[in-house]
């Protein structure tokens, strides 16, 4: 008798076993075998590379190498907003808005894709194709560019520039986050909330595209796994009567259609609005339509709630942009 109870005992054990019945001791070194903290060795003042990162922060706040010489980087990638923009869409030269919503330049070197459709190679290739982006300094041609550059007492080629700006934006990471410290074995640096959001986000398959370092910043996946994104976002047509058709629109192949790349979600609750297209306002928003497009599921107050404080410990200090 006393074996068919245990045996009962065990079986509902493993039934009931799952993320929530495992110790906080357990959670941590699980998430230690899936998750790194973030860090950056500073670079000593003497160095060639000190020289070229300075270079490359002040390219980056100098509004002089716009087209009308309104727009600097910074100003749509914001140091006081964690690196982007408050708004849906940023106001570049001539105040024409951006097609999408401004994505973070913080912790970038643990980003695989850049930009949401994946349409850069690299952050030098960003970097130097921001000179004559419509969206970024909107120079209409890589003379008009150079000329710009010269003109505000800069030795550098385009590319020479661009090599500066990708530097120095690889020493923008965001430290000391709650969730490191307690990868670094701090088990009371998240709170009860918190460390039942990470269980959720385990155990709901967030972390199945959002995983890494960055916790995303990989690869790009569809926007809506089972429907069209807009059906729930309620997002609007572009001007042309089509919505965003995500990487489609860089590839012309339809399985790219409502392709983005996966954000980090390192800092997230200080980036709102959420979405390539500014479309949710709030994290909670955002949380809850993850749910429904990819995971096709309904999710309660409760885990959004949960989620919602798990995902604020992945705030880090913010770095020193000057
Ligand atoms: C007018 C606003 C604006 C300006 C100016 C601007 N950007 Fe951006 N930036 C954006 C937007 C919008 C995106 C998203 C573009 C997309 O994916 O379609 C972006 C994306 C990026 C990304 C990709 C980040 C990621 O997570 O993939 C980097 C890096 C970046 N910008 C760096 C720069 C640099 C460097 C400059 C200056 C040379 C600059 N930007 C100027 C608005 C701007
Ligand atoms: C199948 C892959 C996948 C899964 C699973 C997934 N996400 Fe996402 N997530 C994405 C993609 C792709 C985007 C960007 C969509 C866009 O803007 O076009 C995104 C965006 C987000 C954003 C907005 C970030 C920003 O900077 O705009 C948040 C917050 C988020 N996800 C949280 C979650 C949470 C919490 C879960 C689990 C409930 C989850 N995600 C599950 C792929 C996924």
């Amino acid at each position: 008798m006393v074996v068919v109870l245990g045996l009962a005992a065990i079986l509902a054990a493993v039934w009931t076993f799952d993320v929530f019945s495992e110790s906080d001791e357990a959670l941590m070194r699980r998430v230690q075998g899936i998750f790194a903290p973030l860090d950056v060795e500073s670079v000593s003042a003497d160095s060639p590379e000190f020289q070229r990162i300075a270079v490359g922060r002040k390219l980056f706040f100098d509004t002089r190498l716009s087209k009308d010489g309104t727009t600097s980087c910074a100003s749509c990638h914001q140091p006081a907003h964690y690196g982007t923009d408050p708004n849906p869409q940023s106001l570049g030269v001539f105040k024409k808005l951006t097609p999408r919503n401004t994505q973070a330049v913080l912790n970038l070197r643990y980003h695989r894709v850049v930009h949401w459709t994946g349409d850069r190679e690299s952050l030098e290739d960003q970097a130097i194709r921001s000179f004559t982006d419509p969206g970024g300094l909107a120079n209409s041609t890589e003379k008009e560019a150079l000329s710009k550059l010269s003109q505000a007492g800069y030795r550098e080629t385009l590319a020479s520039a661009a090599d500066a700006l990708a530097l120095y934006q690889r020493t923008l990471v965001t430290k000391n986050s709650a969730f490191d410290r307690f990868l670094r074995g701090d088990i009371e640096a998240l709170t009860k909330d918190q460390k039942n959001g990470l269980r959720q986000f385990l155990h709901l398959g967030c972390v199945a595209c959002h995983t890494g370092v960055a916790f995303g910043a990989k690869d790009m996946i569809r926007f809506g796994l089972t429907r069209d994104y807009w059906t729930v976002t309620g997002s609007a047509p572009k001007a042309d009567g089509q919505h965003d058709l995500g990487r489609q629109g860089v590839t012309g192949n339809s399985n790219d259609r409502n392709v983005f790349k996966i954000p980090s979600l390192r800092n997230v609750a200080m980036t709102a609005p959420y979405f390539h297209d500014g479309s949710a306002k709030d994290l909670a928003t955002a949380i809850r339509w993850m749910g429904e497009l990819q995971l096709d599921r309904k999710l309660t107050e409760r885990e959004v709630h949960e989620l919602k404080s798990f995902l604020e410990s992945l705030t880090g200090e913010p770095p020193n942009w000057n």
